[in-house]
Protein backbone atom coordinates (compact mmCIF):
# COMPACT_ATOMS: atom_id res chain seq x y z
CA UNK A 1 0.00 0.00 0.00
CA UNK A 2 1.68 3.56 -0.58
CA UNK A 3 1.99 5.92 1.58
CA UNK A 4 -0.68 8.65 0.79
CA UNK A 5 -0.11 11.13 3.85
CA UNK A 6 2.60 12.74 1.27
CA UNK A 7 -0.14 13.50 -1.30
CA UNK A 8 -3.07 14.59 1.34
CA UNK A 9 -0.27 17.56 2.57
CA UNK A 10 -0.84 19.22 -0.40
CA UNK A 11 -3.96 21.64 -0.19
CA UNK A 12 -4.58 22.91 -4.15
CA UNK A 13 -2.83 20.57 -6.86
CA UNK A 14 -1.21 23.28 -9.11
CA UNK A 15 0.62 23.34 -12.83
CA UNK A 16 2.94 23.96 -10.68
CA UNK A 17 2.69 21.51 -7.85
CA UNK A 18 2.50 18.74 -11.03
CA UNK A 19 5.61 20.29 -12.59
CA UNK A 20 7.45 19.76 -8.80
CA UNK A 21 6.15 15.79 -9.15
CA UNK A 22 7.74 15.52 -12.08
CA UNK A 23 10.76 16.57 -10.80
CA UNK A 24 10.93 14.53 -7.38
CA UNK A 25 9.56 11.70 -9.54
CA UNK A 26 6.27 11.54 -7.86
CA UNK A 27 3.62 9.80 -10.09
CA UNK A 28 1.09 11.91 -10.95
CA UNK A 29 -2.47 10.39 -10.46
CA UNK A 30 -5.26 11.12 -13.02
CA UNK A 31 -9.32 10.18 -13.51
CA UNK A 32 -11.79 11.37 -15.51
CA UNK A 33 -15.22 12.86 -13.82
CA UNK A 34 -18.16 13.74 -15.73
CA UNK A 35 -20.59 14.65 -12.50
CA UNK A 36 -20.74 16.29 -8.82
CA UNK A 37 -20.98 13.00 -7.14
CA UNK A 38 -18.15 11.60 -8.83
CA UNK A 39 -15.54 14.01 -9.12
CA UNK A 40 -16.34 14.61 -5.05
CA UNK A 41 -15.09 10.83 -4.08
CA UNK A 42 -12.73 11.57 -6.54
CA UNK A 43 -11.30 14.70 -4.56
CA UNK A 44 -11.76 13.01 -1.46
CA UNK A 45 -9.67 10.08 -2.52
CA UNK A 46 -7.00 12.42 -3.30
CA UNK A 47 -6.66 12.02 -6.88
CA UNK A 48 -4.59 14.45 -8.39
CA UNK A 49 -6.36 15.51 -11.77
CA UNK A 50 -9.23 15.10 -12.81
CA UNK A 51 -10.37 15.39 -16.26
CA UNK A 52 -13.97 16.11 -17.74
CA UNK A 53 -12.94 14.38 -20.98
CA UNK A 54 -14.73 14.74 -24.30
CA UNK A 55 -15.37 11.07 -23.39
CA UNK A 56 -18.70 11.80 -21.81
CA UNK A 57 -19.87 11.69 -25.68
CA UNK A 58 -19.38 7.67 -25.08
CA UNK A 59 -19.84 7.08 -21.50
CA UNK A 60 -22.36 10.00 -20.35
CA UNK A 61 -24.23 10.20 -24.30
CA UNK A 62 -24.13 6.74 -25.44
CA UNK A 63 -22.76 8.24 -28.82
CA UNK A 64 -19.82 6.22 -30.56
CA UNK A 65 -17.18 8.45 -30.79
CA UNK A 66 -16.54 11.66 -28.95
CA UNK A 67 -17.26 13.72 -31.75
CA UNK A 68 -21.16 14.91 -31.19
CA UNK A 69 -20.67 16.27 -28.10
CA UNK A 70 -20.89 20.21 -27.63
CA UNK A 71 -19.10 22.94 -26.09
CA UNK A 72 -22.42 23.57 -24.12
CA UNK A 73 -22.60 20.00 -22.69
CA UNK A 74 -19.12 20.17 -21.73
CA UNK A 75 -19.59 23.83 -19.84
CA UNK A 76 -22.11 21.64 -18.52
CA UNK A 77 -20.28 18.47 -17.31
CA UNK A 78 -17.26 20.67 -15.88
CA UNK A 79 -19.43 22.89 -13.94
CA UNK A 80 -20.83 19.60 -12.43
CA UNK A 81 -17.24 18.67 -11.62
CA UNK A 82 -15.28 22.08 -9.98
CA UNK A 83 -18.45 22.23 -8.24
CA UNK A 84 -17.29 19.38 -5.99
CA UNK A 85 -13.85 20.05 -5.96
CA UNK A 86 -11.68 21.40 -3.53
CA UNK A 87 -8.16 19.92 -4.16
CA UNK A 88 -7.50 18.34 -7.31
CA UNK A 89 -7.12 20.27 -10.77
CA UNK A 90 -9.78 19.91 -13.00
CA UNK A 91 -8.56 19.50 -17.05
CA UNK A 92 -11.27 20.10 -19.16
CA UNK A 93 -11.52 18.92 -22.58
CA UNK A 94 -12.21 21.12 -25.51
CA UNK A 95 -14.39 19.30 -27.52
CA UNK A 96 -14.38 18.91 -31.42
CA UNK A 97 -14.71 21.94 -33.49
CA UNK A 98 -14.72 24.39 -30.81
CA UNK A 99 -10.76 25.41 -31.45
CA UNK A 100 -9.08 23.25 -34.66
CA UNK A 101 -8.15 25.80 -37.53
CA UNK A 102 -9.51 29.34 -35.47
CA UNK A 103 -7.63 30.66 -32.78
CA UNK A 104 -9.74 33.51 -32.07
CA UNK A 105 -13.06 30.64 -31.45
CA UNK A 106 -10.29 28.77 -29.54
CA UNK A 107 -9.81 31.29 -27.32
CA UNK A 108 -13.67 31.87 -26.98
CA UNK A 109 -14.00 27.97 -25.82
CA UNK A 110 -11.55 28.40 -23.61
CA UNK A 111 -12.17 31.48 -22.16
CA UNK A 112 -15.89 29.65 -21.82
CA UNK A 113 -14.68 26.41 -19.79
CA UNK A 114 -12.69 28.80 -17.58
CA UNK A 115 -15.58 31.51 -17.32
CA UNK A 116 -18.97 29.68 -16.79
CA UNK A 117 -17.44 26.14 -15.53
CA UNK A 118 -14.73 27.12 -13.64
CA UNK A 119 -12.72 24.73 -14.94
CA UNK A 120 -8.61 25.23 -13.91
CA UNK A 121 -6.87 24.21 -17.44
CA UNK A 122 -8.13 22.43 -21.05
CA UNK A 123 -6.95 20.16 -23.51
CA UNK A 124 -6.58 19.98 -26.94
CA UNK A 125 -6.00 17.11 -29.49
CA UNK A 126 -3.10 17.38 -31.70
CA UNK A 127 0.04 19.39 -32.26
CA UNK A 128 1.61 21.53 -35.26
CA UNK A 129 -2.05 21.74 -36.87
CA UNK A 130 -3.81 23.24 -33.77
CA UNK A 131 -0.35 25.42 -32.48
CA UNK A 132 -1.74 28.53 -33.16
CA UNK A 133 -5.00 27.47 -31.22
CA UNK A 134 -2.56 26.64 -28.36
CA UNK A 135 -0.32 29.59 -28.24
CA UNK A 136 -3.76 31.84 -28.23
CA UNK A 137 -5.48 30.32 -25.43
CA UNK A 138 -1.91 30.36 -23.36
CA UNK A 139 -1.71 33.90 -23.79
CA UNK A 140 -4.56 34.52 -21.90
CA UNK A 141 -3.51 32.93 -19.05
CA UNK A 142 -5.14 29.69 -19.60
CA UNK A 143 -3.16 26.55 -18.85
CA UNK A 144 -3.61 24.44 -21.43
CA UNK A 145 -2.47 20.33 -21.73
CA UNK A 146 -2.05 18.59 -25.04
CA UNK A 147 -3.04 15.34 -26.26
CA UNK A 148 -1.12 13.39 -28.70
CA UNK A 149 -0.83 9.83 -30.26
CA UNK A 150 -4.21 8.28 -30.71
CA UNK A 151 -6.30 11.13 -30.33
CA UNK A 152 -10.10 10.27 -30.37
CA UNK A 153 -11.26 13.33 -32.27
CA UNK A 154 -9.58 12.23 -35.34
CA UNK A 155 -11.08 8.82 -35.24
CA UNK A 156 -12.44 9.36 -39.17
CA UNK A 157 -8.82 10.27 -40.25
CA UNK A 158 -6.65 7.22 -38.55
CA UNK A 159 -9.93 4.81 -39.64
CA UNK A 160 -9.00 2.75 -36.19
CA UNK A 161 -8.44 2.68 -32.08
CA UNK A 162 -4.85 0.39 -33.12
CA UNK A 163 -1.85 1.54 -31.39
CA UNK A 164 -0.29 4.80 -33.09
CA UNK A 165 3.07 6.01 -33.65
CA UNK A 166 4.54 2.93 -34.64
CA UNK A 167 5.98 3.77 -37.79
CA UNK A 168 9.11 5.69 -37.48
CA UNK A 169 7.49 8.64 -39.91
CA UNK A 170 4.43 9.02 -37.30
CA UNK A 171 6.86 8.38 -34.09
CA UNK A 172 9.36 11.17 -35.09
CA UNK A 173 6.51 13.44 -35.58
CA UNK A 174 5.19 12.59 -33.00
CA UNK A 175 8.72 13.66 -30.79
CA UNK A 176 8.50 16.74 -32.72
CA UNK A 177 5.03 18.04 -31.60
CA UNK A 178 5.82 16.93 -28.06
CA UNK A 179 8.61 19.79 -28.30
CA UNK A 180 6.56 21.99 -30.18
CA UNK A 181 3.22 21.60 -27.25
CA UNK A 182 6.30 22.28 -24.49
CA UNK A 183 8.00 25.03 -26.21
CA UNK A 184 4.37 26.70 -26.85
CA UNK A 185 4.12 26.64 -22.81
CA UNK A 186 1.83 23.68 -22.14
CA UNK A 187 1.75 22.71 -18.66
CA UNK A 188 1.48 19.15 -19.47
CA UNK A 189 0.68 16.26 -22.40
CA UNK A 190 -1.34 13.45 -22.60
CA UNK A 191 0.03 10.52 -24.94
CA UNK A 192 -2.67 7.81 -25.63
CA UNK A 193 -1.90 4.37 -26.85
CA UNK A 194 1.66 4.30 -28.03
CA UNK A 195 4.70 2.65 -27.64
CA UNK A 196 5.84 2.30 -24.00
CA UNK A 197 9.24 3.07 -25.52
CA UNK A 198 8.41 6.20 -27.27
CA UNK A 199 6.30 7.52 -24.50
CA UNK A 200 9.31 7.01 -22.06
CA UNK A 201 11.64 8.93 -24.31
CA UNK A 202 9.22 11.50 -24.52
CA UNK A 203 9.08 11.80 -20.90
CA UNK A 204 12.59 11.93 -20.41
CA UNK A 205 13.35 14.34 -23.12
CA UNK A 206 10.77 16.99 -22.29
CA UNK A 207 11.03 18.40 -18.85
CA UNK A 208 6.80 19.18 -18.48
CA UNK A 209 5.13 16.28 -16.89
CA UNK A 210 3.90 13.08 -19.65
CA UNK A 211 0.53 11.74 -18.32
CA UNK A 212 -0.34 8.50 -20.40
CA UNK A 213 -3.31 6.03 -21.24
CA UNK A 214 -1.65 3.01 -22.78
CA UNK A 215 1.85 4.77 -22.90
CA UNK A 216 3.46 2.37 -20.55
CA UNK A 217 5.13 3.27 -17.15
CA UNK A 218 7.66 5.27 -17.85
CA UNK A 219 5.63 8.31 -18.49
CA UNK A 220 5.42 10.50 -15.34
CA UNK A 221 1.16 10.08 -14.40
CA UNK A 222 -1.36 7.63 -15.77
CA UNK A 223 -4.86 8.98 -16.43
CA UNK A 224 -7.74 6.14 -17.10
CA UNK A 225 -11.80 6.37 -17.38
CA UNK A 226 -13.72 6.20 -14.69
CA UNK A 227 -15.88 4.28 -15.98
CA UNK A 228 -13.65 1.60 -17.80
CA UNK A 229 -11.97 1.29 -14.08
CA UNK A 230 -14.76 0.68 -12.11
CA UNK A 231 -16.20 -1.43 -14.73
CA UNK A 232 -19.15 -0.01 -15.57
CA UNK A 233 -18.69 -0.07 -18.65
CA UNK A 234 -18.47 -4.02 -20.31
CA UNK A 235 -17.40 -4.01 -24.06
CA UNK A 236 -14.28 -1.90 -24.00
CA UNK A 237 -11.36 -4.30 -23.02
CA UNK A 238 -7.90 -2.86 -24.28
CA UNK A 239 -5.09 -4.13 -22.83
CA UNK A 240 -4.14 -1.24 -21.26
CA UNK A 241 -7.24 -1.35 -18.80
CA UNK A 242 -7.02 -2.48 -15.03
CA UNK A 243 -10.45 -2.91 -13.68
CA UNK A 244 -10.41 -2.70 -10.07
CA UNK A 245 -14.28 -3.43 -9.90
CA UNK A 246 -16.93 -5.00 -11.35
CA UNK A 247 -19.91 -2.70 -11.16
CA UNK A 248 -21.41 -3.28 -14.01
CA UNK A 249 -22.70 -6.51 -12.59
CA UNK A 250 -22.98 -5.79 -8.98
CA UNK A 251 -25.36 -2.69 -9.93
CA UNK A 252 -27.39 -5.65 -11.89
CA UNK A 253 -27.73 -7.74 -9.02
CA UNK A 254 -28.85 -5.29 -6.91
CA UNK A 255 -31.35 -3.95 -8.73
CA UNK A 256 -33.19 -7.51 -9.48
CA UNK A 257 -33.03 -7.39 -5.88
CA UNK A 258 -34.86 -4.44 -5.46
CA UNK A 259 -37.21 -5.30 -8.47
CA UNK A 260 -37.75 -8.92 -6.52
CA UNK A 261 -38.17 -6.88 -3.28
CA UNK A 262 -41.23 -4.87 -5.38
CA UNK A 263 -43.03 -7.36 -6.67
CA UNK A 264 -42.85 -9.68 -3.52
CA UNK A 265 -44.62 -6.48 -1.63
CA UNK A 266 -41.39 -7.07 0.87
CA UNK A 267 -40.25 -3.34 0.07
CA UNK A 268 -40.97 -1.09 1.36
CA UNK A 269 -41.69 -3.30 5.16
CA UNK A 270 -43.29 -1.61 8.19
CA UNK A 271 -39.79 0.42 9.58
CA UNK A 272 -39.39 2.03 6.09
CA UNK A 273 -42.38 3.84 5.95
CA UNK A 274 -44.57 6.41 7.96
O1 LIG B 1 -11.75 12.18 -23.10
C1 LIG B 1 -11.02 11.46 -22.41
O2 LIG B 1 -11.45 10.74 -21.51
C2 LIG B 1 -9.59 11.49 -22.69
C3 LIG B 1 -8.73 10.47 -22.02
C4 LIG B 1 -8.93 9.16 -22.65
C5 LIG B 1 -7.31 10.88 -21.99
O3 LIG B 1 -9.14 12.28 -23.46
Amino acid sequence: MTDTNQYKQIKRVTTHVLQEMKQRGEKISMLTAYDFTFAKILDDSMIDMILVGDSASNVMAGHTTTLPITLEQMIYHTASVTRAVTRALVVADMPFGSYQGNSKEALNSAIRLMKEAAAHAVKMEGGMEIIDSVKRVLSAGVPVMGHLGLTPQSIYKFGTFEVRAKEELEAKKLIEDAHLLEEAGCFAIVLEKIPAKLATQVATELTIPIIGIGAGGGVDGQVLVLHDLLGLTKEFNPRFLRRYMNLYDDIKTNVQRYIEDVKLKDFPNDKEQY
